[in-house]
C-alpha cells in the first residue's frame, strides 16, 4: 500500500512555500497526500515567532500520538530549527527534526529517525525536484531567507541564518514553470526580500525579469524591511504595471526612542519619507504593516506614538502582536518588561485604530472598478471572494465564474476586513 503523508503549516508564508516543497518531495518519494488523521506521516512545519505559536506544536505532537495508528511525526521549520534535540527530550515520541534548511533530507531522515538542523553551505533548493505541474492560481516563491538585521525582540535570525539569495536565472526558471502550471499571480517571498541580491540583480531587476513572463498578470513581494527600500525597487513601482500596488513595510513602533532599543536601523522619520517618495512614485499605493505593543520599557507615551503613526499613514490593513518575550534575544533581558495587562489594553487599543483605518481606506474605494482574482468560495452559497489589486477581499456572486479567474468588478460596500463587489467582465481562467 501507498505510503500517505500530510504537512501542517504554521506562520508565516515562507513556511507555506516550504510546506509546498516537502509535499513534492514527499511525492517524488512516493508518498501519497492524506489527512492528518490518517497519514503514516505528519510534517508539522513549525513557527517560533512568538511563544504562543512555538507551543502549538507541542499541543499538536500530543494529540497525534494519541492517534489510534500512530503516524511518523516530524518536527519542521523554525521550533525544530531553534530548539533541535530539546523537542526530543520533551517530546521523545518524535521520529524527526529537521530544520528549515536541511529539509531536502527528509527522505533519508525518516528512514533512520534523527535530527538534522544544519544550515549547509550548498542550497536545498538545488536538491529538490522540480515544482509541480500544476501550481495555484496565486503562488508563493521564496527568493530570499535569513536575516542580518537583528531586532532585539526576534528569533529569526537565529532560526533562518545569514541573508541568502537564490540565484536569479533559477527563480526565474521556477516562476516560470509556475506560470506554465497556471499560476496568475506570484507573491516573492523573502524574510528580507528587499535585501535580495544575485550579483547585479537585486530584487527590483529580478521583478523586471519576473514581469515580463507572458501569462503572468500580477507579481507581489513580502516581507520588506524599511532600510533596504532602495531607489530602484521605488521606481519598479512605477514602471512595472504587473507589479500590485501594496507593501507590507513593517515599522514596529511609532517611537524612535523603542526603534532605538529594537535595533531598527530606522526612524519614523525615514519610514516617513520612504512612504512619500513610494507614494509619489504610485500614488495609489496600499499599504501594511506589522506592530508591537509591549516591548521592554514602552510607556504610554511611546504607545500613543504608535497610535500616532498609525493614523498618519492610514494604513490599508497591519497586524499587531503583544511582544512575547523568545530566549536568546537581547529584549528578553532587557528591563522594564511590560505586564500582560497593559499589553492586553494596548493591543486593543492598536487594533481598533488599525480596523478603523482599515474600513477608511476599503470605503474610500467603494465607486471605483478593479481586476479581482477569485481565490476561495465565500461564506454563502454562491459566493466567490477575489482579491484586488490592493489586497483587498472582495465578495461578489457572479454565475459562470470559478476560482483563478480574473473578474472586473465594480466596488459597491466595505467592511474593514471585505468589500463587496458587482461582477462587470470575466477574464476566463486556463484550463
Ligand atoms: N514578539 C512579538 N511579535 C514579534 N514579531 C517578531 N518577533 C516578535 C516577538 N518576539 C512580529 C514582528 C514581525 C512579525 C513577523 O512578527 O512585528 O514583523
Ligand atoms: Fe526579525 Fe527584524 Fe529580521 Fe524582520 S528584520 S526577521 S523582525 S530580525
Amino acid at each position: 500500500m501507498t505510503a500517505t503523508y500530510h504537512v501542517k503549516t504554521f506562520g508565516c508564508q515562507m513556511n507555506v512555500y516550504d510546506s509546498e516543497r516537502i509535499g513534492e518531495l514527499l511525492e517524488a518519494e512516493g508518498y501519497a497526500a492524506a489527512g492528518i488523521d490518517t497519514a503514516d506521516v505528519v510534517v508539522l512545519n513549525t513557527c517560533h515567532i512568538r511563544e504562543k505559536a512555538a507551543e502549538k506544536t507541542y499541543s499538536d505532537i500530543g494529540r497525534l500520538k494519541a492517534r489510534v495508528a500512530k503516524p511518523k511525526v516530524v518536527v519542521a521549520g523554525c521550533v525544530a530549527q531553534a530548539e533541535g534535540a530539546e523537542i526530543v527530550a520533551r517530546a521523545p515520541a518524535i521520529d524527526v527534526v529537521v530544520g528549515p534548511n536541511a529539509y531536502h533530507r527528509l527522505p533519508a531522515l525518516l528512514a533512520r529517525g534523527g535530527i538534522d538542523t544544519d544550515m549547509p553551505a550548498a542550497s536545498k533548493f538545488a536538491a529538490l525536484p522540480p515544482r509541480r505541474a500544476v501550481s495555484p492560481h496565486s503562488a508563493f516563491l521564496t527568493v530570499q531567507e535569513g536575516c542580518d538585521k537583528f531586532c532585539t525582540f526576534c528569533v529569526v535570525p537565529y532560526t533562518r541564518g545569514a541573508e541568502v539569495s537564490r540565484p536569479a536565472d533559477a527563480l526565474v526558471a521556477e516562476a516560470q514553470a509556475l506560470v506554465a502550471g497556471g499560476a496568475k499571480e506570484i507573491t516573492l517571498l523573502g524574510q528580507n526580500v528587499n535585501a535580495y541580491c544575485d550579483g547585479a540583480t537585486t530584487l527590483a531587476g529580478l521583478i523586471r525579469r519576473i514581469a515580463a513572463l507572458p501569462g503572468l498578470a500580477r507579481l507581489r513581494y513580502i516581507t520588506s524591511h524599511p532600510r533596504d527600500m532602495a531607489g530602484d525597487l521605488i521606481a519598479a513601482h512605477a514602471e512595472v504595471p504587473a507589479l500590485m500596488p501594496y507593501l507590507h513595510l513593517p515599522v514596529q513602533s511609532g517611537s524612535d526612542r523603542l526603534l532605538r532599543a529594537m535595533n531598527r536601523a530606522h526612524t519614523t522619520a525615514s519610514y516617513l519619507a520612504t512612504l512619500d517618495r513610494l507614494r509619489r512614485a504610485r500614488p495609489d499605493i496600499a499599504l501594511s504593516g506589522d506592530f508591537i505593543v509591549g516591548f521592554p520599557g514602552e510607556t504610554d507615551a511611546d504607545f500613543a506614538a504608535t497610535l500616532r503613526i498609525v493614523a498618519d499613514v492610514g494604513y490599508a490593513q497591519a497586524y499587531s502582536f503583544k511582544y512575547s518575550s523568545r530566549p536568546g534575544t537581547p529584549a528578553a533581558t532587557m528591563a522594564g518588561q511590560v505586564p500582560e495587562a497593559v499589553k492586553d489594553a494596548r493591543l486593543a487599543a492598536l487594533q481598533a485604530a488599525i480596523a478603523a483605518s482599515a474600513l477608511a481606506f476599503n470605503r474610500a474605494s467603494v465607486g471605483t472598478r478593479c481586476d479581482i482574482l477569485l481565490d476561495r468560495p465565500g461564506r454563502r452559497p454562491g459566493q466567490l471572494i477575489g482579491k484586488s489589486p490592493w489586497l483587498q477581499s472582495v465578495v461578489v456572486v457572479s454565475p459562470g465564474a470559478r476560482i483563478g479567474d480574473m473578474l472586473a468588478v465594480d466596488l459597491i460596500d466595505a467592511q474593514p476586513n471585505s468589500l463587496e463587489g458587482a461582477p462587470v467582465t470575466l477574464t476566463r481562467a486556463a484550463a
